[in-house]
């Protein structure tokens, strides 16, 4: 029987050249677009591009999971929180909920062990940080009375019969 097959003509050197152009320019154009597209992405979202309202919008848009961003005149007399408005501000980020292992809000048996640490213990804690728990709740414009205040505000909830220091109070002497 005969062979009807078309035989292959062998490969000539121009093929070669256009297979190998053609596999390194392929993904190359590939790749083009796909960086195309990102920095497309970046560019809509790129704070350069942002009046400093809508940065600062974005920027605690992006870090809302994680912090509350309180931007404040550093000029302005500064009004002192009291426990209450200081957990809601900053605390309750994770003391809310009890994230990252924080003793949760009103939360008696995370609290106690913490209580029994004494007032003095929590205050330096809370001031200058603890493990996951950030100094003054990551929120360095607070005074250590605002600090002092969520605390016993916290810890009060949860059992303790702290006192928050008022204003005219030296900051460690309530007990
Ligand atoms: C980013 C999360 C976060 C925020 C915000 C935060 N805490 Fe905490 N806090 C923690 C974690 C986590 C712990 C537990 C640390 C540990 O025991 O290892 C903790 C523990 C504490 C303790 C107990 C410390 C001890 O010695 O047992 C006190 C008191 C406290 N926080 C006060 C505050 C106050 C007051 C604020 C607000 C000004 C605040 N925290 C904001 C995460 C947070």
């Amino acid at each position: 029987m005969a062979d009807t097959h078309a035989t292959l003509s062998p490969t000539t050197p121009r093929e070669v050249i256009l297979a190998v152009l053609g596999a390194l320019v392929a993904p190359a154009i590939v790749f083009f677009l796909i960086y195309q597209l990102i920095l497309k992405d970046r560019s809509e979202t790129h704070l350069g591009a942002l009046t400093p309202a809508q940065a600062s919008l974005l920027a605690e848009e992006n870090i809302k999971p994680y912090a509350k961003l309180t931007v404040v005149d550093a000029n302005a007399p500064h009004a002192l929180l009291t426990g209450e408005q200081v957990f809601n501000q900053v605390c309750s980020a994770c003391h809310a909920v009890g994230a990252l292992g924080s003793p949760k809000f009103g939360d008696k048996a995370a609290w106690a062990p913490r209580i029994a640490k004494g007032y003095a213990t929590l205050v330096d804690h809370a001031l200058h940080g603890f493990n996951k728990m950030p100094a003054r709740g990551g929120d360095s414009a607070l005074q250590d009375i605002e600090v002092e205040r969520a605390i016993a505000y916290m810890a009060d909830a949860a059992g303790a019969k702290f006192k928050a220091p008022d204003p005219g109070a030296a900051p460690t002497a309530a007990k």
